[in-house]
C-alpha cells in the first residue's frame, strides 16, 4: 500500500500566516505540520510516499523533507498547478500508486492514534474504501457522516444542518477503482473536486467502512484556535516524554 500527503491549497483560513508560505510548512510546537502526517503513514508500515503541494512552495518541501531518508520512507513530489481541490490533487497521484491500494492523508490532519492495525486491516480486504470519523462540537466545519446502525448512509460536506457530531477526519483508505472516480468528478459549488463525492461514490456501492478514533485528532488548518490546540497538545506529550 502507497501512501499521498496532500499538501496544496491556499490556507485562506490562517491568512496572514500563509500569505508568503504553505500552510502545511507552519510550526506546531517545535516542528512543521507536515511531519505529523509524514509520522502517522511511516508508523502503520507506509513508507512509499507522494507528496503533492501547491507550485509556489514545491521547492521548499523538497528542500526540507529530502528523499525521505531521514524518515526512514521514500519521498516522491508532485506539484498541483492550480487549487482545483483535494480530489483533484489526489487525481495527480495515479501513475504513482501503481495500481496499489492508497492511504491518503491531508497534510494538516493528524492523529494520536497508531494505524497500523486499520492499514493492516484493509490490506486484507478485496475491495472498497475506509474512513475515520472523530465526534466533534464543530461538525458544520467538515464533512459529516451520517450514520445508520453500523453504516455510513451519506457524507455531506460542510452541512448547514449537520446529520450528526462525527467528522470526517482527512484520512482515507481507497482501493484502485478511486482513480476512475476521480475522472467523473464534477466541481462543487466552492469550485473544487470534492473528496466528499469520491466517500460517497464508495458509500452508495455499500463499500465503505469506517473506524472511530479513539485519541485526539485535529485539523490544524481549520482556524487559529485549532492550530494553536495541536501545537499545546504536542507540547504536552513532549513534556509527558521528557519526564
Ligand atoms: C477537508 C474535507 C472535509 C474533511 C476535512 C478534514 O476539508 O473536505 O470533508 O472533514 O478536510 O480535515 P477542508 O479542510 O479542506 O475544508
Amino acid at each position: 500500500m502507497k501512501g499521498i500527503i496532500l499538501a496544496g491549497g491556499t490556507g485562506s483560513r490562517l491568512d496572514p500566516l500563509t500569505r508568503v508560505t504553505n500552510k502545511h510548512l507552519l510550526p506546531v510546537y517545535d516542528r512543521p505540520m507536515i511531519y505529523f502526517p509524514i509520522q502517522t503513514l511511516v508508523s502503520a508500515g507506509i513508507t512509499e510516499i507522494m507528496i503533492v503541494s501547491g507550485k509556489g512552495h514545491a521547492g521548499h518541501f523538497l528542500e526540507l523533507l529530502k528523499s525521505g531518508k531521514d524518515f526512514g520512507a521514500k519521498f516522491s513530489y508532485g506539484v498541483q498547478e492550480e487549487a482545483g481541490g483535494i480530489a483533484q490533487a489526489l487525481g495527480l497521484c495515479e501513475d504513482f500508486s501503481g495500481k496499489e491500494k492508497i492511504m491518503v492523508i491531508l497534510g494538516d490532519n493528524f492523529v494520536e492514534d497508531n494505524l497500523k492495525q486499520a492499514v493492516d486491516d484493509f490490506e486484507k480486504m478485496k475491495e472498497g474504501a475506509k474512513i475515520f470519523l472523530k465526534e466533534v462540537k464543530n461538525p458544520r466545519s467538515f464533512g459529516v457522516a451520517q450514520i445508520q446502525g453500523d453504516k455510513i448512509i451519506h457524507i455531506e460536506e460542510k452541512p448547514v444542518e449537520p446529520k450528526s457530531n462525527f467528522a470526517v477526519v482527512g484520512i482515507y483508505m481507497f482501493d484502485n477503482k478511486v482513480w476512475n472516480v476521480i475522472k467523473t468528478l464534477k466541481p462543487s459549488k466552492r469550485g473544487e473536486l470534492e473528496i466528499t463525492d469520491v466517500n460517497n461514490y464508495y458509500v452508495k456501492r455499500e463499500e465503505m467502512r469506517f473506524d472511530i478514533l479513539k485519541g485526539w485528532w485535529s485539523d490544524c488548518g481549520e482556524s487559529f484556535n485549532s492550530l494553536l490546540e495541536a501545537a499545546l497538545l504536542v507540547q504536552k506529550k513532549a513534556d509527558q516524554k521528557a519526564k
